[in-house]
């Protein structure tokens, strides 16, 4: 069998395992791998390069992916879908694993639609994909907001200032509350709750009035009010903090994968091509407790896995606001 392997989207810390871990359990099993650059929109240039046991080494630990990705206007037409379908065909290929977010993880349901046999990955830092319990790259995205945000905390004491740290996560809120839950922060605005400004402005008074060091708010960049608007609303506002605004962006997206984003990826491409060889197509590898499972793409797209309102309430508990 002959099989390619594509990273799509916004790169995420682990697609280079993922690479990694699909050529060789793929070539395992003696079948021939090709990785297509730059997502769909190579496919459709003809960007397909063999992939051998020596062009994977060394790369698991790399952040980005090795192969390149990008966002394909023409993939997303009907005309542009059967020209990768054709592109495909005239190479032979067989079988095709998709790595990326909800909209690859789309455009790989749009090609088995068409007949090609495919098996996707959730890798995408903003941990919206349904279906699994997390995607690959968000564990080191996390730690990387984190590690920021302990910085900020630090220079927010020395201050006493508040701070509004931005984070990325498109429409979802999964990595401001996390790393807000997890650095302690005292409030966090995320896209999924209705922002509550004027509770926010009286636990700023009140920690103001209670010489608290610092007052950290982390704010999802699809929150529904937006970081700078509160940033600008607390520097308007009398008696509380002066505010800086940190706005995060794509520094969140690369470094080195962590162990957990390392082992995740490995264990979910050679599960795509344990799924290929099984003859079972249209579905996604993704994580589900312990355990790896096969999850049909056409129950994951155009949803968005739910933020977990349990959380969400014990990180307004454990932010201990006067
Ligand atoms: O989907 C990953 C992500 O990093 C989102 O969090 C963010 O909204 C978007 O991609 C940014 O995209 P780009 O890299 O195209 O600016």
């Amino acid at each position: 069998m002959k099989v390619a392997v594509l990273t799509s989207g916004g790169d995420a810390p682990g697609m280079n395992g993922v690479v990694r871990s699909v050529a060789r359990a793929a070539l395992s099993r003696g079948w021939e791998v090709v990785g297509i650059e730059r997502g769909y929109q190579g496919l459709l240039e003809g960007r397909l390069r063999p992939l051998e046991n020596r062009s994977v080494g060394g790369i698991i630990h790399h952040g980005g992916t090795v192969l390149g990705t990008a966002r394909s206007p023409e993939f997303m037409t009907p005309e542009g879908r059967q020209r990768g379908v054709e592109a495909l065909a005239a190479a032979g290929i067989e079988g095709v694993v998709v790595a990326g977010g909800e909209g690859s993880l789309t455009g790989a349901l749009r090609l088995e639609e068409l007949g090609v046999a495919v098996a996707g990955i959730p890798a995408t830092i903003d941990n919206d994909v349904w279906g699994t319990d997390i995607a690959v790259g968000v564990d080191t995205a996390l730690n990387t907001a984190l590690g920021a945000i302990d910085r900020i905390k630090d220079t927010a004491s020395s201050h006493q200032r508040a701070h509004v740290v931005e984070v990325m996560g498109r429409r979802c809120g999964y990595l401001a509350l996390m790393s807000a839950l997890a650095g302690g922060a005292e409030a966090v605005l995320v896209p999924e709750f209705e922002p509550d400004p004027q509770g926010i402005m009286a636990a700023l008074r009140e920690s103001a009035a209670a010489d608290k060091p610092h007052f950290i708010v982390v704010a999802a960049e699809g929150a529904r009010i937006s970081a700078r608007e509160l940033h600008e609303y607390i520097n308007d506002a009398p008696g509380t903090f002066e505010s800086r605004l940190t706005v995060l962006g794509h520094v969140q997206r690369g470094g080195a994968p962590l162990a957990y984003d390392r082992i995740l990826s490995s264990r979910l491409g050679a599960a795509a091509i344990s799924a290929l060889a099984d003859g079972e197509s249209g579905v996604m590898a993704g994580l589900n407790g312990r355990k790896v499972n096969r999850v049909p793409l056409k129950e994951i797209v155009g949803k968005m896995r739910p933020l977990d309102p349990e959380i969400y309430a014990l990180a307004e508990t454990l932010a201990g606001l006067p």
